[in-house]
């Protein structure tokens, strides 16, 4: 390997011959192909999934609405598990740590049988059927992926929300998808702590108008919790004999899942990904940017409850054949190694985690990784918030022992799958900087009148239809067509961008009013809806605050009612509140009292002003407020507080 080394975070990092030679993509063949005929590219890639019939045609294009693989059937299920029999029943698919430290293995086989029980009962013993919505409310246990490919295999549609929202959160994705069944478990551990689902589900479900008639109940921590007669049933139970569960022939453009994500107003968005384009993705570009081989021990930290989880710990690793790492807890627990003795202890060999993990790792020091045996590794991924180039360094040279290529790897809930990375065998690293589109996606930087940016920022824009591309939100078109594609007239991304001139993408981080908490997309105005929910507040205005660990923080800015004073206990209270409205990962780490909040004539919060101050900088151009003198109280405010 070699490394030009210039300013510090210009330095350009190469794969070593060693990985390129043996590497799945080491030659510019496929942005070729794609490139000259980007259709029969993605139908070429198609193809290795097995179809019960094959599509009448590759695109369909009505903007903003596209048609991957029209006419053509398949099943994701059956694309996960039975294509394997034949040579990989006995490989392994999951291996799984407990945070306890249990670890249980299932193989294609186990896995196929378990899937095959639970999808038979979901049908025909609670009669779900095609099209219906499941949600899935889980520690992250094999029996949650188990759940996603029953789903999958019978055709209803999963809607995993993540073991971390709050009961009221956990209601409303319910509400908004009309799930007629949840699943759940008595509980999940967290740095040895229990989470209490089944008591949020009792909780979430105590809404009269609840859609849900049946809860099947995992028990896993094997606390007492409450059982209601005749709507939950134990999960042991309807697994007690093994079925079989022919599966259901979907249509390329079925829906495969739904997943609740934040936007910039107060109510999530419900994306809809469907079966054949999603899951044609999925498998091409794990296989080609995780570079998968038959040997790998492949380990994804995220949880199935994001996207990160469903693409790359469940439908592409698994559409690949591949052996997938799962491990339930907390990378502190019992000690700031965990990761390095669950790499060491399986021989991960791929690593694919979050630069806020990274930065924890950092400050945790290096004689943590250093304690155990990493040799096992070969490639090293990174995804949901840009990396500084520190990090990016750090985890190349203490983890990857400058050996293992890294790959930050730009993509969002609504692209489905990875768009913009270098591929580990045959590109230069460049740290920050996320790569290239992937071949088949088209990516530029447009200004804000959509011309295309050669140098400097611009706004990230994926300009042609891909086939994991969500296709809509849940429910509510207009909002698909007003948040994605009015602003331009290709899909805008929410992001900031530059582009260098060898092309590599640098993503910047959001635009929008979202913010990226330690890789977790919250939108200001769900904080901000929760905390004006509290009978004590009267406004709030929310802004992201830079957070060495975390990228961004939450810091809330808010007025009072009348009569209500400010205090740290209420300041507690608000916090706890957003926590139990939203999920701890939506808490404000700080909260700003002040008896106005910078508004212009016309009545309207800037932000912009307050985010200014919450990065430090210079409030900037105050003349526009009707009250300007207040953002200099804020200023020293923020002073005495920091
Ligand atoms: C947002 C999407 C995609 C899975 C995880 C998050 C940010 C994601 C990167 C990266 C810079 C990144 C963007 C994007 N993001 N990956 N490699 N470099 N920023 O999914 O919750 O839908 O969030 O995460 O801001 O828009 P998500």
């Amino acid at each position: 390997m070699s490394i030009e080394t210039l300013l510090h975070e210009s330095r350009v990092f190469y794969p070593r011959n060693s990985f390129s030679s043996q590497s799945n993509v080491s030659t510019q063949t496929l942005y070729e192909q794609a490139h000259q005929d980007r259709l029969s590219f993605w139908e070429s890639q198609a193809k290795k999934l097995l179809w019960h019939q094959p599509w009448n045609q590759v695109l369909d294009w009505k903007r903003p609405y596209a048609t991957w693989f029209e006419g053509g059937k398949l099943n994701a299920s059956e694309n996960c598990l039975d294509v394997h029999l034949a040579t990989k029943a006995n490989q392994t698919a999951f291996i799984w740590e407990g945070e306890n430290g249990e670890v249980r293995t299932y193989s294609y086989q186990a896995l196929y049988e378990k899937v095959n029980t639970l999808a038979f009962q979901l049908r025909h013993r609670f009669g779900v059927q095609k099209g219906d919505r499941v949600t899935l409310y889980m520690p992250l246990i094999p029996e949650l992926a188990i759940a996603v490919l029953a789903c999958a295999r019978i055709g209803a549609i999963h809607s995993v929300v993540f073991g971390g929202f709050s009961s009221a959160s956990l209601k409303d994705r319910i509400l908004d998808s009309q799930s007629s069944l949840l699943m759940t478990a008595d509980g999940g551990y967290r740095r040895g702590k229990i989470i209490p689902l089944k008591e949020m589900v009792d909780v979430a479900l105590s809404d009269p108008d609840t859609p849900i008639k049946t809860v099947l109940v995992v028990r896993h921590t094997g606390e007492t919790i409450a059982w209601v007669e005749g709507r939950d049933v134990a999960y042991s139970q309807v697994m007690e004999e093994p079925h079989f569960m022919k599966p259901e022939s979907m249509d390329s453009e079925d829906p495969l899942f739904i997943l609740y994500t934040s936007g910039t107003t107060g109510k999530p968005k419900g994306i809809v990904h469907t079966t054949g384009g999603y899951l044609t993705h999925a498998k091409y570009s794990t296989k080609v940017v995780f570079d998968l081989k038959d040997e790998d021990i492949y380990w994804c930290t995220a949880d199935i409850g994001w996207i990160t989880g469903h693409t790359y710990v469940i439908y592409g690793p698994l559409s690949n054949g591949s052996t997938v790492m799962m491990y339930e807890g907390s990378p502190d627990y019992p000690d700031f190694d965990r990761f390095w003795g669950i790499v060491a202890r399986h021989k991960v060999s791929i690593l694919y985690t979050a630069p806020t993990a990274i930065r924890s790792f950092m400050k945790w020091g290096r004689d943590y990784p250093d304690k155990h045996d990493l040799s096992s590794l070969r490639l090293l991924g990174t995804v949901g918030e840009p990396i500084n180039p520190e990090a990016w360094v750090w985890y190349y040279e203490v983890i990857g022992q400058s050996r293992c290529p890294i790959v930050d790897t730009w993509w969002q809930t609504e692209t489905g799958g990875i768009m913009i990375t270098t591929l580990p065998g045959l590109h230069a690293m460049k740290p920050g900087r996320a790569g290239l589109p992937l071949p088949g996606i088209e990516a530029k930087v447009l200004d804000e009148r959509g011309n295309e940016i050669t140098s400097g920022g611009g706004l990230l824009s994926l300009t042609q239809p891909w086939p994991s591309m969500l296709r809509g939100i849940w429910g509510d078109s207009d909002r698909f067509e007003s948040v994605y594609w009015s602003q331009f007239e290709t899909y805008f991304a929410g992001d900031g961008a530059t582009v260098d001139e060898d092309g590599y993408v640098m993503v910047l981080g959001r635009v929008d009013d979202v913010l990226n908490v330690a890789g977790h997309r919250i939108g200001t105005m769900e904080v901000e809806s929760a905390l004006v929910g509290h009978e004590g507040v009267a406004e709030a205005a929310v802004v992201g605050m830079p957070d060495l660990v975390k990228g961004q923080a939450i810091l809330a800015f808010v007025t009072l009612t009348e009569g209500v004073s400010a205090s740290e206990i209420l300041s507690k209270e608000l916090i706890a509140h957003v926590s139990q409205e939203i999920g701890a990962i939506a808490k404000p780490q700080k909260i700003i009292f002040t008896p106005e909040l910078p508004k212009t004539r016309s009545g309207k919060i800037m932000r912009r002003l307050l985010k200014n101050l919450a990065e430090g900088k210079a409030a900037g151009d105050t003349t526009t407020l009707s009250n300007p003198g207040i953002m200099d109280d804020l200023a020293l405010k923020m002073q005495a507080t920091c």
